[in-house]
């Protein structure tokens, strides 16, 4: 909540609200919508029926067959995350359809001008991206129940079924879970420029509470993700067109640009939490990696990737403990960067099951005989065996990025 008009507190140097950060869901956007104004309903009932389609191979003709839209009638930024959702997984049913060994040149006009206008209006990039597949896309069963997984259910799927839903709603968890952490973030620069060291005890506090809540929900991808599915029938959906072999040239969205485009796929390196925590916490990643994490940037709904801007240029925190001198904010500093870094550490183990095991037991799977194409068949994508869905070299990357978190220690 903001503070009332009757305290004398000085203003804090960062309100979440201005940056469409909500005190209650963090970066996630609060209650999506379900539905479109009537004129979307071709949108609509295509992506409501997108799993079969796919599975069946229907979808390009379907989606051939579809009017072309026009967007004027879409009004705020809830009905046009909505359309970008939907868009974005037509999108990526559309072009993966057949494998990576069946994939298309051109996005056809009807669906590309209105993904392309919708993406402007956003500030999002024509792709499917985690703002799409995870921050704008879950419901409540029971509209007064809990934010708990067995009332939670996604508004728009893919091939994958339950591990599909599981993947979804646990890295929505996983956001739930960072939210007492963003307003730790607004509470610990608050303090610095109050010298409320106190406070900033506290704030640190939270934070690190946060982000050992985030890894215990990260924890719960075992319970309700199967790594077959994820790597054989999932994976392929996230992939872009950028850095992948599959895909080397591009994707022409037609009526648009006549030059093919490169956008990566879908990743949680795109969430905001944790390059905030990071700016925060002034962790310094290698040239190399940082460089990929910075271009993730691009894909974060524009105000979010503002608040990242706004942390980098705020006041230093790592600084402030450092000079201040103090053994207990120094230790509560280094709980955080602790977390932080234990945190990545499950994520590496959470990434060698789901892709680097799961890629093994598919090889072996391949080189059976009677191995068919298609990712509904389950053949999984091989141009992506030891890449990310956003195109990075996947365990080098993310090992630099956990070892330099811990690297933001500070010693005694
Ligand atoms: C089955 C589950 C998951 C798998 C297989 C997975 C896989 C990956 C891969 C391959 C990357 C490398 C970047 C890329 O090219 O895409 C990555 C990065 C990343 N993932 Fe995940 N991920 C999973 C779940 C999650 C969840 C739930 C979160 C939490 C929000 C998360 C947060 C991140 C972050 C923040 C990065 C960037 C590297 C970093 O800052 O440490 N991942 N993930």
């Amino acid at each position: 909540m903001e503070s009332s008009d009757d305290t004398e507190e000085p203003p804090l140097p960062l309100a979440l609200s201005s940056f469409q950060v909500s005190e209650e869901f963090g970066f996630l956007l609060p209650d999506p919508l379900t539905e479109l104004p009537a004129p979307y309903g071709p949108w609509m009932d295509l992506a409501h029926e997108l799993p079969q389609l796919i599975t069946s191979h229907q979808l390009r003709s379907r989606v051939h067959q579809m009017p072309q839209l026009s967007t004027q009638h879409l009004q705020g930024r809830e009905e046009l995350h909505l359309a970008h959702l939907v868009l974005s997984f037509i999108t990526m049913g559309y072009v993966w359809q057949e494998g990576e060994e069946g994939t298309v040149q051109v996005l056809p006009r009807n669906l590309a001008v209105p993904y392309w206008e919708v993406s402007q209006a956003l500030g999002l990039p024509p792709i499917l991206s985690h703002a799409d597949f995870v921050l704008a896309n879950w419901r409540r069963k029971d509209p007064n129940g809990p934010l708990e997984i067995e009332n939670l259910d996604t508004i728009i799927t893919l091939p994958g079924g339950e591990s599909l839903r599981g993947f979804i709603l646990v890295t929505l968890l996983v956001e739930k879970a960072a939210v007492p952490g963003i307003k730790a973030i607004v509470q610990a620069l608050g303090a610095i420029l109050q010298r409320d060291e106190e406070s900033l005890h506290r704030a640190l506090q939270e934070l690190a509470g946060a982000i050992g809540a985030m890894s215990e929900a990260l924890r719960r991808m075992h319970d309700y993700v199967d790594p077959e599915v994820f790597y054989s029938v999932i994976r392929i959906f996230l992939s872009g067109w950028k850095d992948n072999p599959a895909m080397p040239h591009g994707l022409i969205y037609e009526g648009v640009s006549p030059e093919p485009l490169a956008f990566s796929g879908g990743s949680a390196a795109q969430s905001t939490v944790l390059h905030a925590f990071d700016e925060l916490l002034g962790i310094c990643h290698r040239q190399d990696t940082a460089a990929f994490l910075h271009r993730m940037r691009d894909y974060m709904p524009r105000p979010h990737r503002a608040f990242v801007q706004e942390l980098r240029g705020a006041v230093s925190l790592r600084q402030h403990v450092l000079s201040s001198g103090d053994a207990r904010l120094r230790a509560a500093f280094n709980r955080c960067v602790g977390a932080l870094t234990d945190f990545r550490s499950l994520h590496i183990a959470i990434v060698t099951k789901y892709i680097a095991i799961a890629a093994a037991r598919a090889r072996a799977r391949r080189a059976q005989p009677s191995a068919r194409a298609g990712p509904s068949a389950g053949k999984p994508p091989a141009a992506l065996e030891g890449k990310g869905t956003g195109g990075s070299h996947i365990f080098s990357f993310l090992k630099s990025i956990r070892d330099t978190t811990r690297e933001g220690m500070i010693s005694a």
